[in-house]
């Protein structure tokens, strides 16, 4: 009887943990996408630290790394030759983030796990945006997106400086 008392206990435990945890799951769950990028540049590259700050500044982890073969890696993830800037972001699930593209943008992005679109992308380096801060300037830009078979869209067009940021 005793042994059965234990045995029925011990089955209770494990059924309330497990509902414990089921529920701690969910809780600790608020955000679907996960917010850290591993961003490739050149070892010399003053906006690409100042772009990385930017994103670090706005809730995201970035892991900088320096290579000399950047248009190799470009390459690798399919940045489209016309449309390349400075540094490339890489998340977790694999979308690709092409120079200085706002934080808010991105994570927007990550939230909608595009199904088709893999690359967003800022051709160039357009002065006022994150990185890119000179002066009180702003030029508006665009950021498109690629979808896998390489078609081009437009994602946003940032026509204010203020429109960058949430
Ligand atoms: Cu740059
Ligand atoms: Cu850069």
């Amino acid at each position: 009887m005793k042994m059965l008392k234990t045995t029925l206990s011990v089955v209770l435990t494990t059924f309330v943990l497990l509902m414990l945890s089921t529920l701690t799951v969910q809780a600790s769950k608020p955000d679907v996408a996960d917010y850290s990028l591993t961003t490739y540049k050149s070892a010399t590259c003053g906006c690409c630290v100042k772009w990385i700050d930017h994103a670090e500044d706005h809730g995201f982890t970035v892991k900088g790394i320096n290579s000399p073969q950047l248009n190799a890696i470009k390459d690798r993830y399919r940045v489209p030759a016309n449309y390349r800037s400075c540094h490339t972001a890489v998340s977790q699930d694999g979308y690709i983030f092409e120079g200085h593209i706002p934080a808010k943008f991105i994570r927007q992005f990550l939230q909608e796990k595009p199904e088709d679109q893999l690359v967003l992308v800022v051709p160039g380096m357009p002065v006022g945006s994150p990185g890119m801060e000179y002066q009180n300037k702003f030029s508006p830009y665009v950021i498109m997106a690629f979808d896998k078979n390489g078609t081009l869209t437009t994602y946003a067009e940032i026509n204010h400086f203020e429109e960058q940021f949430e």
